[in-house]
């Protein structure tokens, strides 16, 4: 089997490929753009370059022909989208780059789905959809009808034209929403690189909502564990569709977080306290209950175990 992973030059679509290619022929595509440093990106790629059964292809979620060509020519029957503009804070300033990748581009995934009788297409939403809702844990069926931010809409927009397409077209598809993944070669735009980065650059840390956001911080194995999962879970509804929640079932406090960094790296850090911002959630708590039936998923890794085996990469990869 041969899958399509969009994206694999990021945070979760490097670690799910790596773990893949392991199983299946994995054909990556990534624009590698610059919303953060792009070293990155080709840093995880050089990795993945050494695995016999991946290849790779530059390309933008924009080029539907090109796009086409690729699965044409690898017989592609599965697909997993990662590639998306991530992040809440930049969608503030930057909704259009969201409409292009997240909007267009999952248009583009979805058309290609159709066009070339994609067996499952599973897809990247995220915890966000969730915006304020308070009935916690969060639930696949609670209400998602009031994202907090454009990127947030821009995934829940994802998961009801996939619903669509299952229902016309009949084109299996899964969302798995994702809560706050952390792990070694992160993001670098997320709390946990860039409280390290500032720490030991002995630089003030900007604490939003002064640390009292909770986070269902979910360790990447898991996030790869429930990907992995529910590959081959193909939904057989009348119409083909499914939502999981894969999180830790675990929320933590920010400042708690920062706590246990400070721990690690025996350090104390240098915090600006300052309030909640625009588009921000307060908390989020997953319910990994359907998950867990479906495919037996148990988040195996702690907040402790993962940011030290975070700090334990940082170090070694900027030395
Ligand atoms: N990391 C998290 O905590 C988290 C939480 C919820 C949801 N998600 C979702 O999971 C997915 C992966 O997130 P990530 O953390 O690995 O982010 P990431 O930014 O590291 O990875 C996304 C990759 O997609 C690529 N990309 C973006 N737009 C593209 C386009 N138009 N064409 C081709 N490639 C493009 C980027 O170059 C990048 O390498 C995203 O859909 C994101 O929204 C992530």
């Amino acid at each position: 089997m041969t899958i399509l992973i969009t994206g694999c030059a990021g945070f979760i679509g490097f670690h799910l490929s790596s773990e893949l290619v392991s199983k299946y022929k994995i054909v990556g595509i990534d624009n590698l753009n610059n919303y953060y440093d792009p070293e990155l990106k080709k840093n995880r790629l050089k990795i993945l370059k050494n695995k016999r059964n991946f290849s790779f292809y530059k390309i933008d979620l924009l080029n539907y022909k090109k796009i086409n060509q690729i699965i044409k020519k690898n017989k592609i029957k599965h697909i997993i989208h990662l590639a998306a503009q991530a992040g809440v804070r930049h969608s503030i300033n930057n909704p259009g780059a969201y409409f292009k990748s997240n909007i267009e581009g999952f248009f583009n995934i979805l058309e290609l789905s159709k066009v070339n009788k994609i067996k499952h297409l599973v897809f990247a939403s995220t915890s966000s959809v969730y915006g304020d809702n308070k009935n916690f844990p969060l639930k696949e069926n609670s209400n998602t009808d009031t994202p907090l931010s454009f990127y947030a809409a821009s995934k829940k927009s994802n998961e009801v034209m996939a619903y669509s397409y299952s229902n016309i077209y009949k084109i299996p598809c899964t969302a798995v929403r994702f809560f706050t993944v952390y792990g070694p070669f992160g993001r670098p735009d997320m709390s946990l690189f860039k409280f390290t980065n500032k720490i030991i650059k002995n630089q003030y840390i900007n604490l939003y909502n002064r640390g009292n956001h909770e986070r269902d911080f979910t360790y990447i194995d898991d996030i790869v564990d429930g990907i992995a999962g529910v590959v081959n879970k193909i939904p057989k509804n009348k119409i083909p569709f499914k939502v999981y929640n894969i999180g830790n079932g675990k929320p933590r406090k920010l400042i708690d977080y920062l706590n246990i960094i400070e721990k690690f790296l025996n350090k104390k850090s240098k915090v600006k306290k300052l309030p909640l911002q625009a588009g921000d959630i307060v908390k989020t708590h997953a319910d990994v209950s359907l998950l867990k039936k479906d495919i037996g998923y148990k988040p195996k890794t702690s907040i402790e175990q993962g940011i030290k085996k975070f700090l334990d990469w940082y170090v070694e990869y900027f030395k």
